[in-house]
């Protein structure tokens, strides 16, 4: 079976690399899955593996099978799996356990380890390939009524993790009432945030480069969400117009917007750092005056990365809701489809110069 894979360390090595079909018995106690790949989204990750800034192969092997927004429909199932059945629409996690205690109660993405298992990006290959087989623990049942959308739900639980990590933390205030929320980048990630937070009833601020109207501005505003260009109205201005914010997710991949964002938080204020940023930027920040409004304002800043089977099924219940509520909203984030594993060479075209691209993805069948 085709697997489209690269060499690990090599920059621009993405090539299609053959593989066995998996079987069932490659998991004990009859728990197996087998999936056939349907669709597999590409992000900034597989951009970064390609690059040869990131990613490492599985043990054993020189290449790594990439793909780690999967979306598939069950082939066949260990006889102890009652989970899901052949036929299902299904997503499956990309994060496996490690040692740590976090690792042992299922919550991988909390992991203290410094290995981590992540399909399609380390140690574990993914899933840009026809079929693949995992435990049932890790598969998480798509319903029908999304299975055009169901390739959405990986970046979903991203969002998910990181709001449902601000309302725990929140807990410390007894009261808390979020009112005004801001999204920091208007990509797939901002757009999905400003969605799960639209659907939990907050007023939204997104911010993104581009001057507005352009196709992401449109999708904010559909929402009833307000879209501010960083062009027009600095982040500062802006949240004096429309906060103090009690929630502001960062997922720009700029990590200078970090301070800006500290600098926007409204007291009391929970800010959520999604951006996964490889490089070494030096920037100059007014540290004193953001320590100091932290200080007096109770502020917390968290980090979040990747998200554990309990956010796959929150994602699973935010995108019924906004099929419901929003009819077709998710179906027009799916800007450019890719036919064929083969055309991987035209996958990486469209992610590399994105030319208004929301999400790329591959039609594997
Ligand atoms: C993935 C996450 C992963 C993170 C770090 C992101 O692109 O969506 O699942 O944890 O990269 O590897
Ligand atoms: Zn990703």
């Amino acid at each position: 079976m085709k697997a489209i894979s690269v060499f690990p360390g090599k920059p621009n090595s993405v090539h299609v690399a053959d593989l066995p079909k998996p079987s069932l018995d490659q998991v004990p106690n009859g728990r197996g899955v087998l999936v056939k790949v349907l669709r597999v989204g590409v992000d900034g990750t597989d951009k970064e593996i390609n690059a040869a800034e990131y990613g490492a192969a599985p043990p054993g092997y020189d290449f790594l099978v990439i793909g780690h927004v999967g979306f598939g429909q069950v082939e066949a199932v260990g006889p102890n799996v009652t989970e899901v059945k052949p036929g299902d629409y299904v997503v499956a996690t990309v994060r496996r356990p490690g040692q740590s205690i976090y690792d042992l109660i299922g919550t991988n993405d909390m992991t203290t380890d410094d290995t981590y298992y992540e399909r399609g990006i380390n140690l574990r290959h993914g899933y840009l390939t026809e079929h693949y087989v995992d435990d049932v623990e890790f598969i998480v049942k798509v319903p029908k009524g999304l299975k055009q959308v169901g390739v959405l739900l990986e970046p979903t639980t991203v969002v998910e993790k990181g709001i449902h990590q601000a309302y725990e933390i929140q807990r410390r205030l007894k009261v808390w009432r979020p009112r005004k929320a801001a999204v920091m980048g208007a990509g797939t990630i901002g757009l999905l945030a400003t969605l799960v937070l639209r659907l939990k009833g907050l007023d939204v601020t997104t911010f993104g480069r581009t001057a507005k109207p352009y196709l992401n501005s449109d999708l904010i505003e559909e929402l009833g969400a307000r879209y501010v260009s960083t062009k027009d109205i600095p982040i500062s201005e802006a949240a004096k117009q429309n906060g103090p914010f009690d929630l502001i997710f960062e997922g720009t991949g700029n990590s200078s917007v970090v301070f800006d964002s500290m600098q926007a938080l409204g007291k009391n204020g929970v800010l959520v750092l999604a951006s996964v940023t490889g490089g070494d930027k030096m920037i100059q920040i007014p540290a004193d005056r953001i320590n100091l409004e932290f200080v007096l304002g109770n502020k917390v800043m968290v980090g979040t990365v990747n998200a554990n089977r309990e956010y796959f099924e929150m994602g699973v219940g935010h995108m019924s809701q906004a099929e419901a509520e929003y009819p077709g909203w998710l179906n027009k984030l799916l800007t450019d489809p890719v036919r064929g594993l083969e055309n991987y060479g035209e996958l990486f075209k469209k992610l590399t110069s994105p030319n208004g691209a929301i999400k790329v993805f591959c039609e594997v069948a």
